[in-house]
């Protein structure tokens, strides 16, 4: 036991009291016992390379390269993606792909390289593959933007599951991002960072890592080009990240390096190359479209592990009403379970819980509810009645349930990686939905189990039936809260097909967005946490997931005034803007503290809304393109590397730019501005970057910053859609896309563009339609007139 699982099981002992104390000191002997019987013990390895190449074999979109041990399996694929897989890796099967496995490309075609090596080109990238198996990635140009050195395996003499590591360098000006949720993001600077999804056990900074979602995907953006890749295994694994340093012109550059080193699995990747448009849209085209959020979610969302009962929550919506506050949902935590068992009602503190979800519905506050992934074993649990008599939950290598303990003791937990088990779950929502829940928030589904020492998960041998090919917790670790996500998801569209599910998850892995979005997890209340807020978003949203946010606020604890209104003006800002809370944290609504917060959140609140048409519409573009919501501020110019070092504000969409307040007492910032002309959406004062420019941040606002051009829809004060304006440059073209969208149901708005442009001394607003341009049919509002 190391020193932090001994804090962790004296605060579980100390906390839930000394009976679950007890049961994670029993978990956590089980799980040793049960791995020292179930886990291959690993004994003597032997170490092997690819060795020479000995021939090739030409495919459909490449072809297979053999060197003395091993071989190597290269396509490129119709969307324009790479993938190569050695020892005969295919790319299926893999939970990451979204239905089945893109085309070959019949263009790309294996040739002979110089030195006996080969090499297969393709429209955006060209692989060259070394005789002794060392793997470049070239950009169409010929500029390198990785090499994969040869990798090296370590197999056990006696069989069984070989290791792997491969190394890599990467050009001396790259910048790594991505891996999931990392809190120390989202510039992945020189360190390891775990892949094993893992709940902290204790509310987060951003030193702390690995976190509840991990992901082998990297993104590195370099002046040549960006390239994403994706190493296809969910086993453990350790990414280590250097990067290089370019040595002023005297020609000394140092690459800069990636090693990763994996437990098991298949050594297979895929890599696209492009700008970071480009890559996002092939990666999402690969594992999958964002799920659409329902409008509502879209909105302010208020949380609290702890409300309580009905009245409770009741006086909690009146006081955003009372106050004129904007409140679009609300979530309960396990407090309102019967005895925190998932699936259940604890009927004395919530007797007519339907009846509160209509009354909150007709005001326009939706229900959301956690739902937790173990599940109380024991008898009469109708949840764990049923489970049993579908074999639904995971068992360890001699045939036993395994059991862990989570909030209601000691619990199972489904086997999310076995189809039937996936629409047995999905159907449990049922229950849910008669409550009158609109949306859902899976919890503890790395999975979590509370333990004495050691991981705080299954057992590594626990076994799983891994789509039926059979296989342990190493393999379905990561994968666990993934099929979940699908199991909610899936159960949701046939329950209710008229709505677009809503979930969030708190672990997940590549491909998660198919499902839904994500939250923080518990962020430490404190600066730093507010910072990891940010880095989180950037860096899901970077992998694929484009919709997540923080718990405003932070976890535990109780924020300044100051923090917690900074946090407010930020989460009003990212995707999920939610409050939330632990039940042994302080309040969390903006009046409590004081009346100068609750105006400024107001404000915030008030903005949001307004906001809600470009929110929706940005919601509809990253389903279409895999472009998330929140961008980091090289999204459209990665080559400007002032802007590849800034870390503290963001693009939402193309139109604005918001740059948070994240340290103490700060009541103006620097913002970095990509080129063109920006202005403050408040002063209206316009702004030329490229530029680092002051900008004044009271408390009142934080700075936001439009795009000279753009065509933002906004909600006008009577509730209808309104085009807001920001008048181009002189002698410039602006634009904008609008998905009009105010609905749950699967209709598909049309997209609508619209062009801004000078004609005389008037801004004049067209739409761009296939008759031609046209009259709008929404009012125009044009702003920052007074630049010339
Ligand atoms: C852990 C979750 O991260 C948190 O959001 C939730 O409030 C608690 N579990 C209690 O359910």
């Amino acid at each position: 036991m190391n020193g932090r699982d001994l804090v962790r099981s004296v605060k579980v002992v100390g906390s839930a009291g000394a009976a679950q104390g007890l049961r994670t000191v029993r978990a956590a002997w089980r799980r040793k016992r049960a791995d020292a019987v179930g886990l291959p013990q690993r004994g003597a390895e032997r170490a092997r390379v690819p060795g020479p190449v000995r021939g090739v074999e030409p495919g459909s979109g490449g072809g297979v390269v053999r060197f003395a041990r091993s071989e190597l399996r290269i396509t490129v694929a119709v969307n324009g993606a790479v993938f190569w897989g050695w020892d005969g890796a295919e790319p299926e099967p893999s939970y990451a792909l979204a239905g089945r496995c893109p085309e070959p490309d019949p263009r790309a075609v294996l040739e002979p390289d110089k030195d006996g090596g080969w090499r297969v080109v393709a429209e955006r990238a060209t692989v060259v593959v070394s005789r002794h198996g060392a793997v470049e990635v070239l950009t169409p140009g010929g500029v390198m933007l990785r090499r994969d050195l040869p990798p090296r395996w370590w197999e056990p003499v006696d069989g069984g599951t070989a290791r792997w590591m491969q190394r890599s360098e990467v050009a001396a000006d790259a910048r790594f991002f991505g891996l999931g949720g990392r809190a120390a993001g989202p510039r992945l600077r020189e360190g390891t960072y775990r892949l094993w999804n893992t709940d902290p056990g204790r509310a987060f900074v951003p030193g702390d890592d690995p976190l509840y979602i991990t992901m082998p995907v990297q993104l590195v953006v370099a002046d040549a080009a960006t390239h994403l890749v994706f190493h296809d295994t969910s086993w453990d694994g350790v990414v280590s990240l250097r990067e290089g340093e370019e040595g002023a012109g005297s020609g000394h550059d140092r690459t800069g390096s990636c090693e990763l080193r994996v437990d098991g699995g298949p050594l297979r990747c895929w890599v696209m190359v492009g700008t970071p448009a480009r890559v996002l849209h092939t990666w999402v085209s690969l594992t999958g479209a964002p799920a659409l959020p329902p409008a509502w979610a879209l909105g302010h969302h208020h949380a609290r592990w702890g409300f309580g009962s009905e009245r409770e929550v009741r006086r909690v919506v009146a006081g955003y009403q009372e106050r004129g506050l904007p409140l679009d949902a609300v979530h309960l935590d396990i407090d309102h379970y019967d005895a925190h068992q998932v699936f259940t009602v604890d009927r004395e503190q919530f007797p007519k819980l339907p009846e509160l979800a209509e009354d909150l519905r007709r005001d326009g506050v939706r229900l959301v509810s956690i739902v937790n992934a173990a599940v109380r074993a024991e008898r009469g649990n109708g949840v764990y009645d049923s489970g049993v008599a579908e074999d639904a939950f995971v068992r360890d290598a001699s045939g036993r349930l395994v059991r862990g303990v989570v909030w209601t003791g000691e619990s199972v937990y489904p086997d999310f990686t076995h189809a039937r088990v996936r629409r047995w779950w999905g159907g449990l929502y049922e229950e849910r939905l008669a409550q009158g829940f609109a949306g859902f928030w899976h919890d503890m589904n790395e999975p979590m189990s509370f333990t004495a020492f050691g991981e705080s998960t299954l057992p590594r041998s626990a076994r799983h039936s891994l789509e039926e090919r059979g296989g342990d917790h190493r393999e379905a670790h990561n994968v666990y809260a993934l099929g979940m996500a699908r199991a909610g998801f899936e159960g949701l569209r046939q329950l209710v097909p008229q709505e677009r599910p809503f979930i969030l998850s708190r672990s997940g892995w590549a491909g998660m967005q198919r499902y839904g979005g994500t939250w923080s997890g518990d962020v430490a209340t404190g600066w730093p946490g507010l910072r990891a807020s940010l880095s989180l978003v950037l860096g899901l949203g970077l992998c694929g997931v484009p919709y997540s946010g923080p718990d405003v606020g932070g976890f535990d604890g109780s924020p300044s005034p100051e923090l917690y209104l900074r946090w407010f003006q930020l989460g009003a800002y990212l995707p999920l803007f939610r409050t939330h809370a632990s039940s042994r944290a302080g309040r969390r609504e903006p009046w409590t503290f004081g009346d100068d917060v609750v105006e400024h959140a107001r404000v915030a609140l008030v903005e949001r809304r307004r906001l809600l048409p470009y929110f929706m519409t940005l919601a509809h573009l990253a389903r279409r393109t895999g472009a998330p919501y929140v961008r980091p501020v090289w999204w459209g110019t990665p080559e400007d590397r002032a802007l590849r070092d800034c870390e503290d504000a963001f693009l939402l969409g193309d139109s604005l730019l918001v740059a948070p307040v994240l340290d103490h007492g700060a009541d103006r910032r620097a913002v970095q501005l990509p080129r063109g002309r920006w202005y403050d959406t408040v002063t209206e004062e316009a702004y030329e970057g490229p530029a680092q420019v002051l900008i004044d941040a009271p408390l009142s606002r934080i700075p936001v910053l439009a795009r000279a051009g753009a065509v933002v829809p906004v909600r006008g004060s009577d509730g209808e859609l309104e085009l807001e304006v920001w008048a181009p440059a002189r002698g410039r073209v602006g634009g904008g896309l609008v998905v009009p969208d105010t609905g749950d149901g699967w209709d598909e708005p049309e997209v609508e563009r619209y062009v801004a442009r000078w004609e005389g001394r008037q801004v004049v607003v067209r739409r761009d339609g296939e008759g031609g341009l046209s009259e709008p049919a929404y009012p125009v509002r044009v702003r920052g007139l007074r630049t010339p």
